[in-house]
């Protein structure tokens, strides 16, 4: 074996990062041939975790690439064809692969703050995912997948939460597509479940124009937990967290992301609900079910879901009135 496949084959079999003095004396040569190989092993497109003194850590192998993207993307776009509303805008999506960062979300808003063109951002790991109401999304590498698009859609400011509601209807589609076995489910706003548990969440950011009420940009982020984390869900989750699939199939994140991505484009840059009010009626899972809704800022309060009305709004009726709620979260009563 050559340096580099022995210094490949020993952090391929790693969990934890190995300091180049270690894997020097483990290797028998000299530190040197350690730090050339990791340079060669760059330039094929190895991405390594990038911590300063604790040595190496690989985090990705070219499969899971900017290029390995690229490819993805050219497949779906022949694959959906005409399904695409705007298959020029989908083609010239911008793609950036990152081995680690602090959150896929914060990398698109900083790229829209210098005006880059919509891009599709991809992470191995988020060292500082961001959930919905403030909370933080577990991102560990090599499990889950952490995706976030730069999107112009100059639509009213009010109209953001339709994206996030397109962005829950691509993961649906695209896990489908991927594996017709698959059964996911939208549990209202927009998560997306398989068997009862949670294995999507999406966080939409943006910015608004006051001026003219419109989004300057917005960056619908998804975090799909493909793999269960072998070190287990972190104690706050592990009642409600799930994954796609309980054992390793291989990468699929690359893959996924741009059927996600182009799923999106499918009602993206349209956004009209009537395109997909159907399929997202027949996912969400919450009708006829016994919730407790919790109103941001407010008192929760029991009630039976009814459906989603045309605005995407839930029916609820709390044993006096409907309402209709268009923000907020449900629990399920167990
Ligand atoms: C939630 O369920 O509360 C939303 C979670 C959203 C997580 C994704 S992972 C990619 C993107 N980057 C982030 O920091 N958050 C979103």
């Amino acid at each position: 074996m050559t340096v580099k496949e022995k210094v490949l084959d020993r952090l391929g079999r790693e969990k934890d990062s190995i300091s180049g003095e270690k894997l020097a004396a483990e290797l028998g040569v000299s530190r040197t041939a350690v730090w050339k190989a990791i340079r060669e092993l760059q330039g094929e497109g190895y991405l390594f975790e990038a911590v300063q003194n604790r040595g190496y850590k690989l985090l990705a192998s070219p499969e899971f690439s900017a290029a390995a993207l690229v490819r993805e993307l050219d497949a779906e776009r022949s694959e959906l064809g005409d399904s695409l509303q705007a298959p020029e805008r989908f083609a010239s999506l911008g793609t950036l692969v990152l081995g680690e960062t602090e959150s896929t979300n914060k990398v698109a808003r900083e790229l829209a703050a210098q005006n880059a063109p919509e891009t599709l951002i991809l992470a191995a790991k988020q060292t500082a995912g961001r959930g919905r109401l403030g909370r933080s999304f577990y991102s560990p590498d090599g499990s889950g997948l952490y995706m976030s698009l730069l999107l112009y859609p100059g639509c009213a400011a009010a109209d953001a939460s339709v994206i996030t509601t397109v962005a829950a209807v691509a993961v649906c589609r695209a896990l489908e597509r991927l594996d017709p076995s698959l059964k996911p489910e939208i549990k209202w706003v927009n998560d997306v479940y398989i068997g009862g548990r949670k294995v999507c969440g999406i966080l939409t950011e943006g910015q608004v124009d006051f001026e003219t009420g419109t989004l300057a940009f917005a960056v619908p982020g998804i975090g799909v937990n493909i793999y269960s984390p072998s070190e287990g869900w972190t104690p706050d989750i592990k009642n409600r967290a799930g994954a796609v699939y309980s054992e390793p199939h291989g990468e699929l994140r690359v893959r996924l992301a741009a059927m996600i991505a182009a799923e999106f484009f499918r009602y993206y840059p349209s956004l009209k609900i009537s395109d997909f009010i159907g399929y997202y009626r027949e996912k969400m899972f919450l009708t006829g079910m016994e919730v407790t809704v919790v109103p941001i800022g407010g008192e929760t309060y029991p009630a039976v879901v009814r459906g989603v009305d045309d605005e995407l709004r839930l029916i609820v009726d709390d044993g006096k009135e409907l309402k209709r709620l268009a923000s907020g979260e449900v629990s399920l009563k167990l």
